[in-house]
């Protein structure tokens, strides 16, 4: 058995779930690949906040950048979120040679291509599996099994929390307060749920998809977006009437020109889905997104995108992908491609 040391930046609701989840399922994964997933250090804010009784109190630490410099830590889980000091702290871990898996969806959506080059430069893993579409794998799909084709189309639901609200004031008629207090009370919404009422949660997971999907760098400023604030009670009565659903979509395109170059389409937009369209059996906090290649045709990948315990499930594995590396002395480029040509948003169709 191989002892992988792990030092945890982040004990919030997923930071929590993902710690319970290691412990759960310790020697289960001993027994599974012949690695023991060790938690030696968990840097959280205030160490003296009562935490899960599943968790030692001993790991606790109030020095982030302690753990990431630490002798004993092998692998960075940074799951603090935000950019600041998220991105400087992983940026420190990448170039000490330690891989990162993070969950941090605002940062590898806005400074993504940087620290791609960061990690290819270090030669060292850098996973975040959790940023897009939380347990559901699918970066990995794209980053392995796809690396060789022509992807053409990423299209979707991302945002759990505005595919819950869409669906509870579609069926159950509430109006958008409502819907939110309720997406709020189950853990799905961001801290700020304006992020995803706006479509900027969106805009990040679309970024990122985008980004590896078509080998190029995009970024969530370059997603032109609209929301779901402002749809009210009557769309959804006309909606209805003519057999009509109301999802929020993320649509990533690549248009090819004669020179063999092209524009990329990024935005996340409401739009109207016919009843018997798959999108539209999509309900709950669940999200979909279609990939669609020039030789594999279309492929959907379905399950939960929101929420502290499937985006745990996310982390464990880019966790053992990672540990799995270590101890093989390898690792898995992220590709760092030219920054995106936009077709802008009036000629998108
Ligand atoms: N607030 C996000 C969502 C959480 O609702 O999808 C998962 O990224």
């Amino acid at each position: 058995v191989d002892h992988i040391r792990i030092g945890l930046l982040g004990c919030g609701t997923v930071g929590e779930a993902f710690a319970e989840l290691l412990v759960e399922r310790r020697a289960a994964i001993e027994d599974a690949a012949g690695i023991s997933l060790d938690l030696v250090r968990i840097a959280v804010r205030d160490p003296d906040k009562p935490r899960s009784p599943r968790l030692d109190p001993e790991l606790f630490t109030g020095d982030a950048l302690e753990v990431v410099k630490a002798q004993d830590v092998d692998i960075v889980v940074e799951l603090i979120g935000g950019t600041t000091p998220a991105g400087e702290l992983i940026t420190t871990a990448l170039n000490a040679g330690k891989p990162v898996v993070t969950a941090n969806k605002q940062l590898i959506g806005s400074a993504g291509p940087e620290l791609f080059a960061v990690a290819d430069r270090a030669g060292v893993d850098l996973f975040f599996e959790a940023a897009a579409v939380a347990a559901v794998p699918i970066l990995r799909p794209i980053r392995e099994s796809l690396l060789g084709e022509d992807v053409t189309r990423v299209a979707g639901i991302v945002n759990g929390t505005t595919n819950y609200m869409l669906t509870r004031m579609m069926s159950d008629g509430l109006s958008f307060d409502e819907a939110l207090a309720n997406a709020q009370e189950l853990g799905l919404a961001e801290p700020d749920a304006t992020a995803d009422v706006q479509g900027d949660d969106a805009a990040s997971k679309l970024a990122i998809l985008a980004s590896l999907a078509f080998n190029q760098s995009v970024v969530a400023d370059d997603v032109t977006r609209e929301g779901i604030v402002g749809l009210d009670t009557e769309d959804f009565r006309l909606a209805a009437q003519f057999g009509f659903d109301i999802k929020l979509l993320a649509v990533a395109e690549r248009f090819t020109d004669d020179a063999g170059g092209g524009e990329i389409g990024v935005q996340v937009f409401p739009a109207l889905i016919e009843r018997d369209h798959p999108l539209a059996s999509v309900r709950d906090s669940f999200n979909a997104v279609f990939i669609t290649t020039s030789a594999a045709g279309e492929l959907m990948f379905y399950g939960r995108g929101a929420g502290p315990r499937p985006s745990a499930s996310s982390i464990l594995g880019d966790v053992l992908a990672a540990a799995d590396h270590l101890r093989r002395g390898t690792h898995r480029r992220v590709p760092v491609g030219p920054r995106a040509v936009l077709r802008s948003t009036q000629e998108l169709t």
